[in-house]
């Protein structure tokens, strides 16, 4: 007896897929990666760094890392590596071997086998050499009876991997940030140490600063600065001396919103939101704690994202300040079906679902894969594609890629096989 691929398919189209997954399962199976490099990978010359990428897969896949154009990413003698076990190395360097397309670039992983072929997210590198810095005490305001504000100042070229850890009060008293500011000394978590209430007796006193670099922890304390108390009595309107203008955090992660402004008497702070028709008052609540100059958000969530200010008033007037928070929610990406068997000549349709905290994501910028290849966006019907009339050519890995403005990608994978009809109609037929 013979039946046509057409009328099989007919016949079982409402248990498709059931019937599918049963006849055409195989002992083959597409790769998919078990360890997928981390989005973002920061090291410093010294230490070097490395990206392990793994992959599962029958017959088991094997590992090789391009660039953002697909070129294949070589063995350098002494500089890159690439190791058996598909984790690739960057040794450490001297600053005269820095090379940008080596150390502060896009790559990807790419594990393969006889079925296709997957690409992993993009890996943003970037290494720092590191480079001799110098940090000093600067003294913003200190008026007898108010609060003096010291600032550690970071040269530009380090300043954004560099953070200020504690200040020393000579001879020996730490003073380390906190979200607390009852005492006399009130280290910021963005570096300014607060004294308040100056007095006679705080004058003279020394202070260093000591900062640390992210990447090659290297501490870099200033040299002492004594305090000056100026006796100038009379009133200093508020003037924003720093505010943390843009502050990106993921969600559920805690968000510290800042504005230090100088004035005497000693200003008071408001925050607002400007994420309603106008602007309300931040109230404290069991999330959400105002510190003075800090706004602290414990757990945060997308609708935390927005535009805040702060207003620092006294007698003499007031100033402020805009700042936005940024959340970044994580995203899902999956395939439905992830796996999925056509017969010759039928068509395939997978989806691609983004979704996050299980709410779907409208507007995503859906990118579609095979084999590893981007594909042209005919056929792509928003977050669909369609392989019409399969053939032999179409088997492989599918993958749905979604890339953020931020430059953050996601994705996933998803294997169309070939089904044969003549597996299918003996069965039947039993
Ligand atoms: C590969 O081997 C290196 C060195 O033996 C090890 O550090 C790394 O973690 C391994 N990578 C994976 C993906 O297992
Ligand atoms: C990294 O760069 C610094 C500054 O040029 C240099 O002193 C250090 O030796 C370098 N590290 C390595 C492992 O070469």
């Amino acid at each position: 007896m013979w039946i046509s691929c057409h009328a099989v398919t007919i016949l079982f189209l409402s248990h498709f897929d059931v019937l599918f997954a049963e006849v055409f399962e195989t002992h083959l199976r597409g790769p998919g990666f078990v360890m997928e490099p981390p989005g973002r990978v920061e090291f410093s010359n010294s230490s070097g760094g490395w990206l392990d990428c793994s992959a599962s897969g029958s017959p088991q896949p094997t590992i090789d890392w391009v660039h953002a154009d697909s070129t294949t990413v070589t063995e350098i003698h002494g500089v890159r590596r690439v190791l058996r076990n598909g984790t690739m190395v960057l040794l450490p360097f001297p600053a005269a071997a820095y090379h940008q397309d080596v150390h502060n670039t896009i790559y990807r992983c790419v594990a393969s086998n006889s079925v296709g072929r997957v690409v992993s997210r993009d890996v943003q590198v970037r290494a720092v050499v590191a480079q001799a810095y110098k940090v000093d005490v600067e003294v913003l305001s200190a008026s007898r009876g108010c609060t003096a504000i010291l600032r550690c100042v970071v040269p530009t070229f380090v300043k954004e991997l560099v953070r200020v850890v504690s200040w020393v009060h000579e001879p020996a008293i730490y003073i380390y940030p906190s979200l607390q500011g009852d005492g006399k000394f009130h280290l910021l978590p963005t570096g300014e140490l607060l004294i308040h209430n100056l007095q006679e007796t705080d004058e003279s006193q020394s202070f260093r600063c000591r900062s640390m670099h992210r990447l090659t922890r290297q501490v870099v304390v200033s040299s002492p600065t004594r305090l000056r108390i100026n006796s100038h009595r009379g009133i200093i309107s508020p003037s924003i001396v720093e505010h943390t203008a843009h502050v990106q955090v993921s969600q559920d992660e805690g968000a510290v919103l800042l504005c230090v402004a100088q004035g005497c008497p000693s200003p008071e702070y408001s925050w607002y939101t400007h994420n309603g028709p106008g602007p309300l008052p931040v109230l404290s609540g069991p999330r959400i704690r105002l510190l003075g100059p800090i706004l602290a958000i414990e757990a945060v969530t997308g609708e935390d994202s927005g535009v805040y200010k702060c207003t620092a008033s006294n007698v003499g007037g007031e100033a402020s300040a805009e700042l936005r928070l940024s959340v970044a929610t994580p995203i899902q990406v999956e395939i439905q079906p992830n796996v999925l068997s056509v017969h010759m000549g039928g068509t395939a349709e997978f989806r691609c679902l983004v979704t996050s905290n299980g709410s779907p994501v409208g507007m995503q910028n859906i990118l579609w894969y095979k084999d590893g290849r981007q594909l042209p966006s005919s056929g792509r019907i928003e977050d669909t594609l369609i392989v019409a009339r399969v053939s032999r050519e179409n088997r492989g890995m599918y993958q749905c890629v979604v890339r953020r403005p931020e430059g953050d990608t996601f994705q996933a994978t998803a294997e169309l096989q070939l089904g044969e009809c003549t597996i299918e109609v003996k069965n039947k037929t039993k």
